[in-house]
């Protein structure tokens, strides 16, 4: 098994700082990457430098990993954003958002962009990435998870999209899958009331796609993983490319689009 720490550089205020701790740590085996947020004495914050690590794992992912398992140590899933950025010192070498503010509107969103870089390669069709979410999903915590195709959830699981009510929106490209999978009104009555979202709800209205007893989370996400890993890799990929563009397209649209991949299946298998 291939092991790296992933340490990065990167920072909202100056690119040039030292290496700092990203707090991810990221595995390959075989056809499985694991990426596990690992600064639990923490809950998992997050910073920059865990997002320029996330992008760097998207943009090295080797070409046999089939499934990503995004997961944190302890007693958390993710507590979101290291609350550190919200002072005037910052997360050192990092900077703050007061820091980020001076940057202009332009430079902000470029340092928005590089850190949703870190989120969106894990809905490629390549792969099926599944979050495996204990404890609390604050925030970019819950955002990370919702980047994710799949979530197995713990029993004491607490989603919360934190951001409205500390002044900010949600900008990690959680939006998009949380409308998709829970629909618009309860979009709006999860974020604008920065509620908490426990287990049975999170079942219930689609965010989990499981809920497992804590200590049986391990062994459920190896068990879908198993499974995932049971069916023809090409016929997967072409799969999930059909099932995401199901929604852009209409229903004749998206039947010519199932007779083109099956097309090429065929002409795999039997040409
Ligand atoms: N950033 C930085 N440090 C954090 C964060 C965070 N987001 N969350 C927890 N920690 C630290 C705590 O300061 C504490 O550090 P210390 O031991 O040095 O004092 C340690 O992690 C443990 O935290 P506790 O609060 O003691 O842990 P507990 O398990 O009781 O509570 C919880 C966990 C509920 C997650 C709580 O820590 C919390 O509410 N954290 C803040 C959540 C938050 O507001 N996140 C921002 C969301 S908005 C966004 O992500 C953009």
């Amino acid at each position: 098994m291939a092991e790296a720490q992933a340490q990065q550089r990167g920072g909202i205020a100056d690119d040039g700082f030292a290496e700092a701790e990203s707090g991810v740590r990221y595995e390959v085996d075989g056809e499985i990457a694991t990426i596990t947020l690992a600064r639990p004495e923490k809950r998992n914050a997050q910073t920059f430098a865990t997002w320029s690590a996330l992008a760097r794992i998207g943009e090295s992912l080797p070409e046999q990993v089939r499934v990503v398992v995004v997961k944190g140590e302890g007693p958390s899933f993710s507590a979101g954003i290291d609350l550190r950025m919200f002072t005037s010192e910052g997360v050192p070498g990092q900077g703050s958002f007061s820091t980020a503010a001076k940057i202009g509107d332009a430079g902000f969103e470029q340092r928005i962009r590089q850190a949703q870089a870190g989120f969106l390669w894990l809905r490629r069709p390549e792969i099926v990435s599944i979050a495996a979410v204990q404890g609390h999903a604050i925030g970019a915590g819950f955002q990370l998870a919702l980047s994710c195709d799949l979530r197995i959830v713990a029993e004491d699981v607490a989603f919360c999209m934190k951001e409205p009510a500390l002044g900010l929106v949600p900008d990690l490209t959680g939006t998009k899958p949380l409308v998709e999978l829970v629909g618009l009104a309860k979009a709006i009555d999860i974020c604008l009331t920065a509620r908490t979202v426990h287990a049975d709800e999170a079942m219930r209205i689609g965010l989990a796609e499981q809920v497992v007893a804590r200590g049986d989370l391990e062994q459920a996400v190896s068990d879908k993983v198993a499974a995932l890993l049971s069916v023809n890799r090409d016929a997967a990929v072409a799969t999930k490319r059909l099932l995401q563009g199901a929604r852009q397209r209409t229903l004749e649209e998206q039947s010519v689009a199932e007779g083109i991949e099956q097309a090429a299946r065929i002409k795999a298998l039997f040409g």
